[in-house]
């Protein structure tokens, strides 16, 4: 397990993925690592403004395919602009949320099958898959009482989606992570955040 550059993190709203990706660039960056943390959606201009309209929480009639469309559509722009030159110039790349998220919340959470979600994402960036996918795992209750705790978070249209869409959404990464053992790690992400940092970055530093 050596020599891997693309690394995701995905999970539930609550998580501790954001926090827990910076505490990993931090480390990775003084042991000399080159390395870019991004995110989706959003991750550069043009992606960002996308991400503007879909969760735009007043954007209460968007279609599931259009909002399936829109992830798809910043992730291109976000791959081309950002993380394929990254990749082939040999940096680290942390991005907070890819694919999977589209897998998982359009394909499952909004019912549109994976099967057609997968195929927009591969007309929008090929078959690169991430080396390794770090999945945080959490129970949504836990995961929404976390947020609402932090009043400051900004609130968007998924966040104030049911409990049941985002139990079904937990459900849908364990499944791809059965389906995929050998690129994603589950982490139970109800421990502190210190712990979850310490086993996200068990796993991170020998693949590195
Ligand atoms: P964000 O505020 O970045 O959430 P978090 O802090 O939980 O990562 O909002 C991203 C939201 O978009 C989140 O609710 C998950 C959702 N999402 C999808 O539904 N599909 C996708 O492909 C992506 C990238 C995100």
């Amino acid at each position: 397990m050596t020599n891997k550059l693309f690394f995701t993190f995905e999970g539930p709203e609550g998580a501790g993925k954001t926090t827990v990706l910076k505490m990993v660039v931090s480390k990775l960056q003084e042991e000399g690592k080159e390395v870019i943390a991004t995110r989706e959606p959003g991750g550069s201009v043009i992606a960002e403004e996308i991400r503007q309209v879909i969760l735009n929480p007043a954007h209460t009639e968007m279609d599931a395919k259009t909002e399936a469309l829109l992830y798809a559509a910043a992730r291109s722009q976000h791959f081309v602009e950002k993380i394929e030159p990254a990749l082939k110039q040999g940096k680290l790349v942390l991005c907070d949320r890819f694919i999977d998220s589209s897998l998982a919340y359009q394909g499952i959470g909004r019912g549109l099958g994976i099967e057609g979600v997968k195929s927009i994402n591969e007309f929008a960036i090929g078959q690169r898959m991430p080396d390794m996918t770090i999945l945080f795992d959490l129970d949504p209750k836990i995961g929404l009482a976390r947020i609402n705790a932090h009043k400051n978070r900004e609130i968007n249209r998924l966040d104030v989606e049911s409990l049941a869409f985002h139990q079904k959404v937990r459900e849908a990464y364990l499944k791809l992570a059965e389906e995929f053992p050998e690129r994603i790690y589950v982490i139970d992400a109800s421990q502190s955040l210190e712990e979850v940092f310490q086993n996200v970055w068990k796993v991170l530093k020998n693949a590195v």
